[in-house]
């Protein structure tokens, strides 16, 4: 078991299994989660459940959340330090996620613009977990009392709504739940679609191009980037209606640690072609080492087990202490 001070924050995120993991994931979400593990009480889940809202297939759904699980740990979160458990494996979240049910308005959770775009995309299968999957997420960070979420930019209004579930419920029973704060950083909050740049790089994108996997090869993750969408008038910099471009400088700048301006004069009086090799190249190297250590651990589901387990056993207690404390409030007869 990890050591936990009472004096540092506690802080909770997790990521879909859902397909591959992309770049957005990777700047929005997953670097943020490493450089925070010194500073709080990390723990980290792969959010399994949440992707069952869309249909998965179950050979390929097992393999996926092995690959999360891996790629968390290839990106340098340290489970000794920050426990990174399977969603499904610790029941308090399902439970929790009932309660909540019972405290979220249909008027809230209809708001929710995920859902929205979600019910537009899948339309032949609009499930009631698709509607609810945010107070499961309600679940997941209040269970453990969460002071900060680290998430990209796409996430707040799910927070927001955490936010106000967790109020409404402490108004009504005391003080159960802590109120979570989003935590998001300046670089990499938002990273667009490579293909249609006003619209987030998504890993459900069905058009390849528009995302960049953190496991793509060298070769594909040049080509993709070759075939970003612009604009024409070929100069480097940021502005209005150069969509495509802003959003290659800010993958540079989150990648290099360059500024905007650093990028601008870097380039200054040289084509886009040269830019988006740049950009890709950038990437390859960022990436490189998270790939050759990702083959490291996938190769050993051992250790992923010793840990998922260990992970799973912390969360478990941790999390039981919140849902029988709510559970006590509202008037359920203890086991
Ligand atoms: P998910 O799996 O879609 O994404 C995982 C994390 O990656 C961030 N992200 C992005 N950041 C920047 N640019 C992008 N294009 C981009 N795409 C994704 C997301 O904001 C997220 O931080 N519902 C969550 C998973 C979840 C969760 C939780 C998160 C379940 N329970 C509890 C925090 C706390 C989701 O679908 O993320």
């Amino acid at each position: 078991m990890p050591e936990t001070s009472e004096k540092k924050k506690v802080i909770l995120s997790a990521i879909q299994p859902s397909g591959t993991i992309t770049l957005g994931n990777y700047l929005g979400a997953l670097r943020n989660w490493v450089n925070l593990q010194n500073d709080y009480n990390c723990i980290f889940a792969v959010a399994d459940l949440h992707a069952i809202t869309v249909r998965q297939d179950p050979k390929q759904f097992r393999q996926n959340i092995y690959n999360a699980y891996a790629l968390l740990l290839a990106c340098g979160i340290d489970p000794e330090k920050s426990p990174v458990f399977i969603q499904s494996h610790v029941h308090t979240h399902t439970e929790l996620a009932w309660i909540l049910n019972c405290f979220t308005q249909f008027g809230e959770l209809s708001r929710m613009t995920q859902f929205k775009d979600k019910s537009r995309k899948y339309s032949n299968n609009i499930n009631a977990g698709l509607f609810t999957y945010p107070t499961l997420m309600a679940a997941d960070i209040l269970l453990y009392r969460a002071d900060m979420v680290p998430v990209g930019a796409d996430q707040k209004q799910h927070l927001e709504l955490a936010r106000d579930i967790a109020e409404r419920f402490n108004s009504i029973y005391g003080n159960v739940f802590k109120l979570p704060e989003p935590y998001i950083s300046n670089i990499g909050a938002r990273v667009m679609s490579l293909q249609e740049p006003t619209k987030k790089m998504s890993k459900s994108d069905e058009n390849v191009n528009s995302w960049i996997a953190v496991l793509d090869k060298p070769e594909t993750i040049m080509k993709k980037f070759k075939r970003a969408v612009t604009d024409s008038e070929a100069v480097v910099r940021i502005g209005e209606g150069k969509d495509g471009i802003n959003n290659l400088i800010g993958i540079m700048s989150a990648v290099t640690g360059k500024t905007n301006d650093d990028i601008t004069a870097e380039f200054e009086g040289k084509g886009y072609g040269d830019f988006k090799t740049a950009v890709a190249e950038a990437v390859i190297e960022e990436l490189r080492p998270i790939q050759t250590k990702f083959n490291e651990y996938i190769a050993n589901k051992d250790y992923l087990e010793e840990q998922y387990r260990k992970g799973a056993e912390f969360a478990l207690k941790l999390s039981l202490r919140t849902l029988d404390k709510a559970m006590n409030k509202i008037g359920f007869i203890a086991k």
